[in-house]
């Protein structure tokens, strides 16, 4: 950890942010590990401006001010009406006195506050919105949770700067946030985004598959995920001690972004595998979860085998490409840039 973010976690009590009146824990608060990795990321600077999308508790807004010191601003965004005086207040009570907390969708940013050295989010868009790049000064750093291919749960952390107006990443990391959402949300579980089928109980975690194959059956996979919740097929994973699953997710959403699937197996938590209108095949930290089909287990075996032949790059090899979009700016992995520039 940098000393300057060692200092200012040393000097913010997250406790203090985070736990509501009952002693629970706020739901919407971040761990403060992963806060670390992406402040260091940031290097935010005494003076500088800074955005953040997703105040949440305040507790990063309060980190943020103390890196910034008292000649920075920092302009935290929340879409949750409810949570921004709360964090105002916890601010204040915490004597920090640099930060503005709006109600506004992060989406479009904040450009009170424009031009931004520093953009930090703490909920995953589905694109980089154009705003956070139209908002900043000049050698500014954006870190931020991002989609990289178009399924549930896809997600990295990036680094991004920007040279002569075109963004362009410097760091893509393992980890996730909670999907942006333009409204209020208050169910957590379910994705909001590029789920195909569902099944959501209310004494359970939630049944789920993302997935862009083709489908000639409307509602084949419904079908499919019927499947895994009544009769599912469950043996060890076939990956090595030694071969991280973590790992594995990056080559595939570099290599096969199109053909793959993401599911919510309920309390197995999340899975990457291969489903198509017969079947499915995922794969979990332990466990191989398939149906009734041979072809989908096939696919994601032969999918092992090439990452075992390429030397199972992973999230340090394989770096991210910023795709432009209609809405922002699509983040993608891709081998090829390792190989061709
Ligand atoms: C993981 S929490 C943030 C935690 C915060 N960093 C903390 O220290 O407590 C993500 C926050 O982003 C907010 N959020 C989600 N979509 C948003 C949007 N479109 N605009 C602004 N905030 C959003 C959520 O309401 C939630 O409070």
């Amino acid at each position: 950890m940098t000393a300057a973010v060692a200092d200012a976690v040393a000097a913010v009590d997250y406790d203090h942010f985070v736990t509501e009146l009952d002693g629970s824990t706020l739901p919407q608060s971040s761990s403060i590990a992963s806060i670390q990795r992406m402040l260091e990321d940031l290097d935010v600077r005494p003076g500088h401006r800074v955005l953040e999308i997703g105040t949440g508790s305040g507790y990063t807004a309060g980190l943020l001010a103390n890196l910034v010191g008292p000649s920075g601003l920092v302009r935290s965004v929340e879409v949750f009406a409810d949570l921004v005086p709360r964090a105002q207040a916890r601010l204040e009570a915490a004597g920090v006195t640099t930060v503005t907390v709006s109600n506004r969708d992060g989406y479009a940013g904040d450009p009170v506050g424009a031009p931004y050295d520093r953009v930090v989010a703490w909920a995953t868009p589905h694109v980089i919105p154009s705003s956070w790049i139209d908002q900043i000064a000049r050698d500014a750093v954006i870190v931020a949770p991002a989609k990289v291919a178009e399924l549930a749960t896809a997600h990295a952390i990036v680094a991004i700067t920007v040279t002569d107006g075109r963004p362009r990443i410097v760091a893509v990391r393992s980890g996730g946030y909670i999907e942006m959402h333009p409204e209020p949300v208050t169910v957590f579980g379910l994705p909001l985004r590029y789920v195909a089928a569902s099944h959501a109980p209310d004494d359970a975690e939630p049944w789920w598959i993302s997935s862009l194959a083709p489908r000639e059956v409307p509602g084949a996979l419904g079908l499919v995920l019927d499947w895994l919740r009544s009769a599912p097929d469950v043996s060890d994973t076939p990956l090595e001690a030694a071969e991280e699953l973590d790992d594995f997710r990056a080559w595939l959403y570099a290599t096969v972004p199109a053909e793959l699937a993401t599911a919510g197996l309920s309390d197995r938590f999340t899975s990457i595998g291969a489903a198509n209108e017969d079947g499915a095949a995922f794969l979990t930290d332990s466990e191989l979860v398939t149906s009734d089909d041979a072809d989908a287990a096939r696919t994601l075996t032969g999918w092992i085998e090439e990452w075992r032949e390429a030397g199972r790059p992973g999230w340090s090899d394989i770096p991210g490409a910023l795709v432009p979009g209609v809405e922002g700016w699509e983040v993608r992995l891709t081998l090829q840039l390792a190989h061709g520039g």
